[in-house]
């Protein structure tokens, strides 16, 4: 079987890892019981382009349980889990990526996966859809869909489809509740703040510390900071999410005020240059830069070098950037994502909720995929519901039921007291 991982002798610590992970996915776990008995994705060819970590590594297992061929690559190149990776390539899944690799290697990595000639694309950043659109053309003949994991992609492509671009179907996974209001939120907040604490070591308590974007997951980054004693500061361009974080007791300005009080500054916008060269230049000795957006174009890096008298690497995911007063600027994990570049991304808990989802749009893809039009769109509600159901099911939790005469109720207008 073709594949390109970097170490075969990692797949017992692969292996391990993803047993570990499994434990906390109950809900992938139930439905790749499911799928095993009923194979709903016989015949199904998947490429999927996403972070490769323990939690796709379950994903890809429920794909292949259900009767699917999988192809993986990675969606970001600091992000791959090289062990995970080996232990995959073991269970007979083609896995095409090493944590780290060049541009040209990342990009060779998506034609590979995409060799398999897809009826489905899973993108996390929709590198697939546009690989496939500007260079793979061909490929449209047999693909029927695709889903898309991240914000950042959903962006591209609703501008796809907007502009008649986009020639397939594409289901916005990111946005079912049960991936964006907690896989975003409390995903990316543990999950960045644990990235700053092991690529640093720093103490937030008493630091303050800037969070640029107050949306999904800058709610849960601030919200982590804060409760590890972190003084928190949000930016934001939109006038309700800074309202929203001002009314929870953040100090919220702009970024060049905050440029100039701020000891770490995260970015978690989805947009580009959002701490830029008037910022570096307010920028306290020492003040730490991280990003957990999609792309590594929020922080302006090249203008952070072009600015720099010397650069050097004082730790692992730590560069130091020297500025001509004496300053220094720190760099984390070349301004890509934080949280799975200097850890391990989200627990498997919150991806559990978002694969889930994953898994049961392939499985309604393999089944309507082809009655649908070129468009983006949501999650069907029975899917995120079913999602909701299960996991809670998966924590013992119960609910309440509403009662005929309450059901009654909600529907009527003409009750009053
Ligand atoms: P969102 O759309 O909910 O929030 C983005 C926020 O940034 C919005 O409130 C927007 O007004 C604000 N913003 C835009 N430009 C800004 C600027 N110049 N200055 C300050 N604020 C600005 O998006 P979400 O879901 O929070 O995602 C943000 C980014 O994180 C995306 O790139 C997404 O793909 C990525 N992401 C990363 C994850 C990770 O594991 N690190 C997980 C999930 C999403």
């Amino acid at each position: 079987m073709e594949h390109h991982v970097k170490d075969m002798g990692l797949v017992k610590k692969g292996r391990q890892r993803i047993e570990w992970a499994d434990a906390e996915m109950p809900v992938l776990a139930k439905i790749r019981g499911r799928f095993s008995r009923e194979r709903p994705l016989h015949g199904l060819r998947i490429a999927a382009c996403l972070h490769v970590t323990t939690e796709t590594a379950n994903l890809m297992r429920t794909l292949v349980a259900g009767g699917a061929q999988v192809r993986l690559c990675a969606s970001n190149p600091l992000s791959t889990q090289d062990d995970v990776g080996a232990a995959l390539v073991e269970e007979q899944i083609a896995v095409f990526a090493i944590k780290g690799v060049d541009r040209d290697t990342y990009y060779r990595h998506i034609h590979q996966a995409l060799d398999i000639k897809p009826h489905v694309t899973m993108d996390d950043g929709a590198d697939l859809v546009s690989t496939i659109h500007s260079e793979r053309t061909e490929l449209l003949k047999e693909v029927v869909a695709g889903t898309e994991e991240t914000t950042t992609g959903v962006i591209r492509l609703r501008a796809m489809a907007k502009d008649g671009a986009l020639k397939y179907p594409i289901i916005a996974v990111n946005d079912a509740k049960t991936k964006h209001l907690f896989d975003n939120r409390y995903g990316t907040g543990q999950s960045t703040i644990d990235g700053l604490m092991r690529a640093t070591n720093l103490l937030l308590a008493g630091k303050t510390l800037v969070v640029c974007g107050y949306g999904s997951c800058g709610r849960g980054l601030a919200m982590r900071a804060r409760g590890m004693g972190a003084q928190v500061v949000v930016t934001e361009v939109s006038p309700l999410h800074a309202l929203e974080a001002a009314m929870e007791g953040y100090m919220v300005m702009s970024i060049a005020e905050a440029a100039k009080v701020g000891d770490i500054f995260i970015t978690v916008t989805g947009n580009r240059s959002v701490v830029r060269k008037e910022h570096f230049e307010a920028m306290k000795d020492g003040a730490v830069l991280g990003n957990s957006g999609h792309f590594n174009v929020e922080i302006d890096i090249p203008a952070l070098s072009d600015m720099a008298t010397g650069t050097r690497e004082v730790r692992e995911f730590v560069q130091e950037y020297r500025m001509a007063d004496g300053r220094r600027l720190y760099l984390l994990a070349e301004g890509r994502l934080l949280n799975l570049a200097a850890a391990e991304g989200h627990p498997a808990a919150v991806m559990d909720m978002s694969f889930a989802n994953q898994a049961l749009v392939a499985e309604y893809l393999a089944k309507s995929g082809r009655s649908l039009e070129p468009n983006v769109y949501t999650v069907p509600s029975d899917i995120d519901q079913m999602v909701a159901r299960l996991k809670l099911d998966a924590m013992g939790v119960t609910i309440d039921e509403l009662t005929p005469e309450q059901k009654k109720y909600l529907q009527s207008w003409e009750e009053g007291t």
